[in-house]
């Protein structure tokens, strides 16, 4: 880590999503490790207004263009969207995220939780007790299933490797045409409407753009088998909810996992909560974990102060 670090003060505008002053104290704590001579402020403060660092999770649209001496915008996520939502968001600075293997195998979990309840009959079971059934159900031969994932970026790719190591036969689609070992790789529309007419289990792991945004709709699940099941740890965005409420009621597919939303917090009277085919969860797949990404965050501002290209950084004209 840069000398530098040890002498000059460094501010640094932080806020998260959840306003939770607990995280920042241990944001700050742990950051300290690496930046002893570190001042924090809120980025709603009028303090934050000469800050070095944006350290943020969804800053309100226009803030961000406020502070005048900002080197760089670190993203307290993997993903950027709340930051490219921002039409005013400075992009002649380097805006970095995090690319934590740790919420790589958080959200392969999530997602292997969600498909392997689904494949040994959960929700029909949980149903079951309620009304006190004893009644089995066929158990299904999983070297047959198909998984195809949907982004095999930085976290897609990890998730791919897990689900195949179960057994699973895995396909990913990316926007370049990649090879992973042992993952059948797709590409491009085609590549998309080969996945959805072939997969049993779709799960959306891709960043939201300009081209994803939307992308699953009634003729993406019109395309898919009638016993598929849809998994969605990307963004809620990428879901025409109305469209997937409907598929899953007129039976085109069988159900859904849901971690993220159009909306969040998800409405206490929006439809999806009643529907039980569907398995809600608060955004939590892969959470960020202080004490896993600091040292990534602190090397990005050591390079900055150091004149240095921070890694992980995203690319603007792409959106992520
Ligand atoms: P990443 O490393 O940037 O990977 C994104 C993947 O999506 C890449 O494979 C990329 O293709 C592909 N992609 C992007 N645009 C595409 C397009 N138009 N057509 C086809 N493929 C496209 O991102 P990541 O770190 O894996 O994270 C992915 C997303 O997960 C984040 O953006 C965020 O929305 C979500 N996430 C959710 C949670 C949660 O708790 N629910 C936690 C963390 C992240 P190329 O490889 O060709 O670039
Ligand atoms: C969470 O959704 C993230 O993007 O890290």
């Amino acid at each position: 880590m840069s000398d530098s670090l040890s002498e000059e003060a460094v501010k640094i505008a932080y806020l998260d999503g959840l306003s939770s002053p607990e995280k920042e104290a241990i944001w700050e704590a742990q950051l300290r490790q690496y930046l002893p001579n570190l001042e924090f402020v809120s980025l709603l403060d009028e303090a934050a207004i000469n800050a070095d660092v944006a350290l943020v999770w969804k800053p309100p649209a226009g803030r961000l263009a406020k502070l005048k001496s900002l080197k760089v915008i670190l993203s307290l996520g993997q993903g950027v969207d709340h930051l490219f939502c921002d039409p005013a968001l400075p992009t002649d600075i380097p805006i970095c995220r995090i690319i934590d293997p740790h919420m790589s195998v958080a959200m392969g979990h999530w997602v292997i939780s969600c498909l392997i309840d689904h494949l040994r009959y959960g929700p029909a079971y949980r149903m079951q007790q309620q009304q006190h059934i004893w009644q089995g159900h066929d158990q299904i031969d999983h070297r047959g299933i198909q998984v195809g994932i949907y982004g095999i970026g930085a976290i897609g790719s990890e998730v791919a490797k897990m689900v195949a190591s179960l057994g699973f036969s895995v396909s990913g689609w990316s926007r370049s045409q990649k090879a992973i070992a042992d993952i059948t790789c797709y590409s491009g529309r085609d590549g998309f409407q080969d996945m959805l007419s072939n997969c049993d289990y779709h799960v959306c792991l891709l960043p939201l753009t300009e081209e994803t945004s939307g992308l699953f709709d009634a003729s993406s699940f019109a395309a898919m088998k009638d016993s598929a099941y849809f998994i969605n740890g990307g963004r809620g965005g990428h879901v025409q909810e109305a469209d997937l409420l409907t598929a899953i009621q007129s039976g085109q597919i069988s159900g859904a996992a849901l971690d993220v939303f159009q909306t969040e917090p998800l409405p206490v009277d929006d439809p999806l909560w009643d529907e039980p085919r569907i398995s809600i969860f608060p955004h939590v797949a892969a959470q960020t974990e202080p004490h896993t990404a600091v040292r990534q965050i602190a090397h990005a501002i050591a390079d900055v102060l150091d004149g240095k290209g921070p890694a992980n950084q995203v690319t603007a004209a792409r959106g992520y």
